[in-house]
């Protein structure tokens, strides 16, 4: 426990100030979004492992949305609030703190659920099976996900290692998109990140 601690003491000493945590970038949420065709009119959207909230601002603009939006460090919540101020919607975000495995929502309650360098923290097969319910039929669950874009001979031995060891469930870009498939459940579309979509250097 209290290694636990101080590993995320270190995680938040390291991604402090940073307005993004992970790859993508505005374009890129925009991409997606325009993935998602038939959206009710202020779809209900839940955004999953926020952190500092660049891409729940996003889907609170362009979609005119309410969007939930949880994390865990109070820190995290504490810059989408300054953020969604700053942009004048705070009556279109709830911040909230919680357990990305153990959602407290019933099932059918969201148009559209999201999760932008999020779904590895669960491994993105499980967090597919456990957040797919708690959409409405009809809705939609984007999500990012880490995949080798490679083939594996052609993959850096050091780059192997590394992810072997700090993310086995790692496959590819067919496997992970099957793997909508392999639980029942309609792709509409994927498309690869672009270069220019690294953790900060667009927003
Ligand atoms: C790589 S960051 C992505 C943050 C944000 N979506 C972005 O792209 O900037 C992953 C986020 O998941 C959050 N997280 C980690 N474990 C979590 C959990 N069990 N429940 C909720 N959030 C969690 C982290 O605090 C962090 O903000």
């Amino acid at each position: 426990m209290e290694e636990n601690a101080r590993l995320w003491d270190v995680f938040l000493d390291v991604q402090r100030g940073l307005p993004r945590q992970g790859p993508g970038n505005r374009d890129s949420t925009s991409r997606a979004l325009s993935l998602c065709g038939d959206l009710p009119e202020n779809p209900r959207v839940l955004d999953i492992g926020c952190g500092p909230g660049m891409q729940t601002l996003a889907l609170a603009q362009e979609l005119d949305s309410y969007v939930t939006a949880v994390d865990f460090p109070a820190e995290y919540l504490d810059q989408l609030k300054t953020c969604i101020e700053a942009a004048e919607v705070m009556e279109q975000v709830e911040a909230l703190a919680g357990d990305m495995n153990a959602l407290a929502f019933a099932e059918n309650t969201f148009d559209l659920i999201w999760a932008e360098g999020s779904a590895y923290i669960m491994g993105f097969a499980q967090a597919l099976e456990a957040w797919w319910p708690l959409k409405k039929p009809g809705g939609y669950l984007a999500a990012t996900e880490l995949v080798w874009l490679r083939p594996e001979a052609e993959r850096p031995a050091e780059a192997t290692a590394f992810f072997a060891d700090e993310y086995p469930a790692m496959t590819d870009v067919k496997t992970t998109a099957n793997m909508f498939r392999d639980h029942g459940h309609d792709l509409v579309g994927h498309f690869t990140l672009p270069d220019a979509a690294p953790v900060w250097r667009q927003l």
